[in-house]
């Protein structure tokens, strides 16, 4: 039984068992993928992002929604961290595309920090791939300007399922927790 520190989005990754295979969906630069390689400790580490610039009309006004040239150096940077790192794969895919490659009851846990309009969808996506017991999360459970609609996205699953949902104290931008029954 897992007692979440939810204190923050650092110190719910050092809440979760040590040793799981973990994913981070939507890694930019990856000063929180540091954070999480850290704090959660995990035995193998997914760090899936596209590292595309898209179009408002997919994102919104997404203040990660870099020029082409700035999220090719983030997957540099990215790569250049872990690619002697045994402990983490890099992913470089859309969200949707990549949730199909992972079997089934996968991950024992997997952080969602993609595209804030499309979190139901990746909700959809990757629970299956979350084992029973196991947790998926998230970041950004609120709604801003016109690219964040997480905490709708969540609710309509929290209603659907009628799961318990946790979340972090940080005054805005809280994560989310939802445990896989
Ligand atoms: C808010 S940033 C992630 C921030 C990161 N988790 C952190 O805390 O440092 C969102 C990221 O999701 C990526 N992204 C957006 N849409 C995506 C999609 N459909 N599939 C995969 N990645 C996506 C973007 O390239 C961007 O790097």
């Amino acid at each position: 039984m897992v007692q979440f520190d939810l204190s923050d989005r650092e110190t719910i990754f050092s809440s979760l068992p040590p040793g799981g295979i973990g994913a981070e969906i939507g890694v930019d630069f990856g000063e929180i993928s540091k954070v999480i390689r850290r704090n959660a400790k995990p035995r193998l580490l997914y760090r899936v992002d596209v590292w595309i610039e898209q179009s408002r009309a997919v994102c919104g006004h997404d203040p990660a929604n870099y020029r082409q040239e700035i999220k090719d150096a983030a997957y540099r940077q990215v790569l250049g961290w872990f690619v002697v790192d045994e402990g983490v794969r890099v992913v470089k895919e859309f969200s949707e595309i990549a949730a199909p490659m992972f079997p089934d009851d996968y991950f024992d846990w997997l952080f969602l920090d993609a595209n804030h309009l499309r979190c139901y969808e990746d909700i959809q996506a990757w629970w299956p791939k979350v084992k029973s017991g196991s947790w998926l999360m998230g970041h950004d459970y609120c709604t801003a300007g016109d690219f964040i609609t997480v905490e709708e996205s969540v609710d309509r699953f929290i209603a659907e399922t009628g799961l318990p949902l946790l979340t972090t104290d940080d005054p805005i931008y809280k994560c989310w927790i939802i445990q896989k029954p």
